[in-house]
């Protein structure tokens, strides 16, 4: 019954209209799978739809908001959803990434994004905007925080 949790963080300081409007069908929510300390691939995206969700703090998806607003926006859209670049929110997005790993991801962001400025962030930062893109697609944040071992 996670489907109906998306955007589960009321009272945060950064869920506002933008945010909101990235909100996706509950239908997809989190198909993303949190990737294994070992990078191994994730295989349960079906069985564990919420997979990510508690996989990362409220903290990190607010840094990742804050770094995709300097960084990202301008391409993908204040609320994620596409201007010059792709949607970084919704069913478009989920397809995308259906079955693959947090770290997969993170490493995705770390090796291409920004084009032609890739790696210029911080690990952390990529970390964070993998937590905020999370968050964007419904999953829940909890007590864990998010750590991408790919390619450590
Ligand atoms: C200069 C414009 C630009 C900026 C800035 C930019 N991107 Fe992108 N992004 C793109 C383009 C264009 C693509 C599509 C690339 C492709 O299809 O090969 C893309 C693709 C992506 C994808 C894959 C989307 C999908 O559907 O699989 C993700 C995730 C992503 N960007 C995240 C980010 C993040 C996070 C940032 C900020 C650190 C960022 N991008 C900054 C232009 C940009």
């Amino acid at each position: 019954m996670s489907n109906g949790t998306r955007v589960g963080v009321g009272g945060s300081r950064w869920l506002g209209a933008d945010v909101v409007a990235a909100a996706v069908r509950p239908v997809v929510t989190v198909l993303i799978v949190l990737g294994a300390s070992t990078g191994a691939p994730g295989v349960v995206a079906a069985a564990q739809p919420a997979a990510t969700d508690g996989a990362f703090t409220t903290d990190q998806a607010a840094s990742g908001w804050s770094a995709y607003g300097a960084q990202c926006q301008e391409c993908h859209g204040p609320g994620l959803e596409g201007l010059e670049a792709p949607p970084l929110s919704g069913v478009e997005f989920l397809n995308s990434w259906v079955g693959q790993t947090t770290d997969e991801l993170f490493a995705y962001l770390r090796d291409e994004m920004p084009p032609g400025q890739a790696g210029t962030l911080s690990d952390q930062s990529y970390v964070d905007l993998v937590a905020y893109l999370l968050e964007s697609n419904g999953a829940v944040p909890g007590a864990r925080t998010l750590t991408a071992d790919a390619g450590a």
